[in-house]
């Protein structure tokens, strides 16, 4: 089973692979892959609850969907997301809170933000609970980003985002994602920190990758159809389950579906004396 210490020490080795998982299936699915991290992500907002944003999501719904991804009792290490507002009310909260994860099956938290955030992580870290950072396009802070737009451009944002990185690893946290900012910036951050890196939209530097189970293998429509740039996509697995309710639908019309061998029958003296 894959540590918190063992992520930790990955710094500048082989690169850590990490993807989301919302339920039992994709979680096995990943685990049987050989990622390292699955990732309980607040992005269930949008891939599988059909939200517009990671904002709609409660500490309930996180506790559900990690309990899930916990049954599957994968060998990577369970990171779930503390959702927008779980956090931000109080140390006291965030505490509360990401115990609940805990109990669920989650074996850290990830929340977001940076310096402003160090007096959480350090709560959390003394309540014995390993946290992840998430800095550069966080999108609990979508509306005051205003979209999700990529950050870090400028001279003082870029510096913005390594200071924020360095207050995260002094405040105690184990790895830290880097989500939608230039290359430059992730590979300095992931030079001037001593906790792996772990990007989304942040270039090859870091220390590890993350993408959302959905856009890997094709798993979206709808108003979650159109992947960022940064994503590769591995399969197409939402055609795949198109085409298969397609013709389960035809055969179901034409009768095909179930056959005689998809069937129960009664012993031949029960269906001679029924009939
Ligand atoms: O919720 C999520 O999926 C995330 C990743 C994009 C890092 O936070």
């Amino acid at each position: 089973m894959t540590t918190v210490p063992e992520v930790r020490a990955r710094k500048g080795s082989a690169p850590l692979v990490m993807v989301t998982a919302y339920d039992s299936p994709g979680a096995r699915a990943a685990d049987e892959a050989g990622v390292d991290l699955l990732l309980v992500g607040d992005s269930v907002a949008m891939t599988v609850l059909g939200y517009p944003d990671t904002l709609h999501v409660t500490v309930e719904d996180m506790v559900h969907h990690t309990a899930a991804v916990a049954r599957a009792k994968p060998a990577a290490l369970i990171v779930a997301d503390l959702p927008w507002l779980s956090y931000h009310t109080s140390r006291r909260d965030a505490v509360s809170n990401a115990g609940r994860l805990v109990r669920a099956g989650a074996r850290a938290v990830k929340l977001e933000g940076g310096r402003k955030r160090v007096a959480v992580v350090e709560a959390l870290v003394d309540a014995e609970i390993p946290v992840m950072g998430h800095l550069g396009l966080t999108p609990q802070s979508f509306h005051a980003m205003g979209g999700f737009k990529v950050q870090g451009k400028g001279l003082d944002a870029a510096r913005q985002v390594i200071d924020d990185a360095k207050a995260l690893d002094a405040a105690g946290c184990f790895a830290v994602v880097l989500e939608g900012i230039p290359t430059e910036v992730a590979r300095l951050v992931t030079d001037n920190i001593e906790i792996p890196t772990i990007g989304i939209g942040a270039g090859p530097s870091c220390d590890g990758q993350v993408l959302v189970w959905h856009d890997v293998l094709g798993f979206g429509g709808g108003d979650y159809a159109v992947a960022p740039k940064f994503v590769r996509r591995y399969a197409d697995l939402r055609s795949a389950a198109i085409e298969g309710i397609a013709a389960y639908a035809a055969d179901v019309r034409s009768r095909a579906f179930p056959s005689d061998s998809e069937s129960y029958h009664l012993r031949p003296d029960v269906a001679e004396a029924l009939l």
